[in-house]
C-alpha cells in the first residue's frame, strides 16, 4: 500500500515537473536589493520553475544556473547588438564569454539577441538579422548549434490588424526584416519569440474589450469572438493574439515556425490612473495564464500545440522608472514573499501550496494606438466579423 502511495507520488511529481516545463519567469534586475543569484536559485527550485529568461549574461546568475537543470534564456543586451551585427569577431568572442564558459553545466538553451529592437531600437533593425547570423555562425564554430537556438523578441505590436487574427499581418515596415528574419529562424529551427501584453490591449481599448477576456475569465457563449473568416472561437485576448501572429507569419509564406512567448503578465499595482493594476486581476491574468499554458490548450488556430510562456516576471523590480504598474509586475519582493498566492487548481499545478513557506509554485509596452483602433475596428468598424462579443 505505501508503495503504491510511494509510486503515485512519484508519478504525480515527474508528471507535475514535465507539465511545469511550459512555464518559466523573466527575471529584471532594476531592483534596490537585488537577492543573491544562490537566493534566486533557491526560490525558483522552491517553486518548481525550471526556465528562467535573464535580459543579458551575468556571469554570477549563469555559474549559480550549473547543475540546477533550469533552462536559461541569455541575452544580448541592446546595447551590444550594433557591435556584434558588425563583425563576425565580436560575435564569436560573445559567445565564448557567455556561452561556451557556462554550457553544459548551465543549460542555455535559447540566445535572445536584443530586445523589441523593431519598437524600441529602431535603428538598430538594419542590422538586427546580421547580429543573428553572427551569433549564429559563432554556436557552429563552436559546435552549439544544435543545442541552442538564436531568436530575437519582438513586441507583438509589430503586428497589424491582430483583431480578427486571420487578418493579421506584420508592420509592413518592417518586411525587410521580418522575411530574412523569418527564413533565419526556419532554416535553424528556432522559434519566434513574441511578448503578449492583453493588459495594454485591454487598458488602450476604453472598455472595448471586456476584462473577463482579457483576463481569460469565462464568457458567455454568445460573447465569444468569433473570427468570422476562419469561424474559430477565441475566448481570450492572449490566444488572439499568438494566432494573430501565426496568420502573421503564413501571410509570408512561414507556416512551421513555432511562437514561444517571452513575456507575459499583468500589474498588480498602479498609479491613480490605473484602475486595473490589482492584485485580483494580476492574480486571476498570471493563475489562469498558467492553466491554459499546462493544460496544452494551444490557441484555436492550432489546439494541442503548446505555447511555452515566461510569466513577466519573478521580482517586482522597485527602481524600473515609468509608472507605478511598471514596478509591480512581480509575482515576488525581492525579500522572496510572493506578492500574491497564485489560484492554481489541483493537478495542474505546477506551483506547489505550500502554506509552511508561504510559498505557491508556479513583459512593458508603451501604450499602442494602434493596437486600440485595431481592437475598435474589431468591435465597431464595418464588415465582416461577429460584432456581437463586444455589445
Ligand atoms: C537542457 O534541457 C533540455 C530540456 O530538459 C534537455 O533536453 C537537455 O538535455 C538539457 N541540456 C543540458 C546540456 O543539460
Ligand atoms: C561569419 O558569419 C557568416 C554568417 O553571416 C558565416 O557564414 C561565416 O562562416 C562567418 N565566418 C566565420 C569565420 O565565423
Ligand atoms: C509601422 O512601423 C513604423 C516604423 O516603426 C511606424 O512608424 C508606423 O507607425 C507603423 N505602422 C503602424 C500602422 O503602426
Ligand atoms: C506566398 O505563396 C503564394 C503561393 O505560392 C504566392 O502567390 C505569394 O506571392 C507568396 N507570398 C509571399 C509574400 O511570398
Ligand atoms: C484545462 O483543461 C481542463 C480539462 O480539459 C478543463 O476542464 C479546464 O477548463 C482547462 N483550464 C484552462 C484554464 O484552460
Ligand atoms: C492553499 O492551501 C490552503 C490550505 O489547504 C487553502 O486554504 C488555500 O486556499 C490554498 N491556496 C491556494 C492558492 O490554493
Ligand atoms: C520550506 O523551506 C525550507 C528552506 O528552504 C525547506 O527546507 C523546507 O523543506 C520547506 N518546507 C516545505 C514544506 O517545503
Amino acid at each position: 500500500m505505501a508503495a503504491l502511495l510511494l509510486l503515485f507520488l512519484f508519478l504525480f511529481a515527474s508528471s507535475a515537473l514535465s507539465q511545469d516545463s511550459l512555464i518559466g519567469v523573466n527575471i529584471g534586475t532594476e531592483v534596490t536589493n537585488m537577492p543573491s543569484p544562490t537566493q534566486v536559485v533557491a526560490l525558483l527550485k522552491s517553486q518548481n520553475i525550471n526556465r528562467v529568461r535573464l535580459y543579458d549574461a551575468d556571469r554570477s546568475m549563469l555559474l549559480a544556473f550549473a547543475h540546477t537543470g533550469v533552462q536559461v534564456i541569455i541575452s544580448v543586451p541592446n546595447d551590444q547588438l550594433l557591435g556584434i551585427s558588425q563583425s563576425n569577431a565580436t560575435a564569436a568572442n560573445w559567445v565564448t564569454r557567455n556561452v561556451a564558459a557556462y554550457y553544459p553545466a548551465t543549460n542555455i538553451t535559447t540566445i535572445a539577441v536584443g530586445s523589441e529592437v523593431l519598437t524600441s531600437l529602431t535603428n538598430a533593425a538594419s542590422v538586427l538579422v546580421s547580429a543573428l547570423k553572427y551569433i549564429q555562425a559563432a554556436l557552429v564554430t563552436a559546435n552549439l548549434d544544435r543545442q541552442i537556438k538564436v531568436s530575437t523578441p519582438h513586441s507583438s505590436t509589430i503586428i497589424l490588424d491582430s483583431f480578427p487574427p486571420s487578418q493579421a499581418f506584420f508592420n509592413k515596415t518592417w518586411d525587410p526584416v521580418i522575411v530574412p528574419l523569418l527564413k533565419f529562424l526556419q532554416s535553424t529551427g528556432s522559434p519566434l519569440l513574441l511578448n503578449v501584453y492583453p493588459y495594454f490591449d485591454y487598458v488602450q481599448s476604453n472598455g472595448v474589450i471586456p476584462l473577463d477576456y482579457a483576463l481569460f475569465q469565462p464568457l458567455q457563449a454568445n460573447k465569444e469572438a468569433v473570427d468570422a473568416n476562419t469561424l474559430l472561437h477565441y475566448t481570450n485576448v492572449f490566444d488572439a493574439i499568438v494566432d494573430a501572429a501565426y496568420f502573421a507569419m503564413s501571410y509570408l509564406n512561414f507556416t512551421n515556425i513555432p511562437i514561444v512567448v517571452t513575456e507575459s503578465g499583468w500589474p498588480s499595482k498602479g498609479g491613480p490612473s490605473e484602475h486595473d493594476a490589482t492584485v485580483e486581476n494580476a492574480n486571476t491574468y498570471n493563475s489562469n495564464l498558467i492553466q491554459h499554458v499546462i493544460n496544452k490548450t494551444g490557441t484555436p488556430k492550432h489546439p494541442g500545440t503548446a505555447v511555452t510562456t515566461y510569466i513577466y516576471e519573478l521580482y517586482n523590480e522597485d527602481t524600473r522608472p515609468g509608472p507605478v504598474s511598471e514596478k509591480n509586475w512581480g509575482l515576488f519582493y525581492t525579500n522572496g514573499t510572493p506578492v500574491y498566492t497564485l489560484r492554481l487548481a489541483g493537478a495542474g499545478a505546477i506551483l506547489a501550496n505550500d502554506t509552511t513557506n508561504q510559498t505557491f509554485c508556479i513583459a512593458k509596452e508603451k501604450v499602442d494606438r494602434k493596437m486600440l483602433q485595431a481592437a475598435l475596428d474589431w468591435a465597431c468598424g464595418p464588415g465582416k466579423v461577429d460584432y456581437s462579443p463586444f455589445y
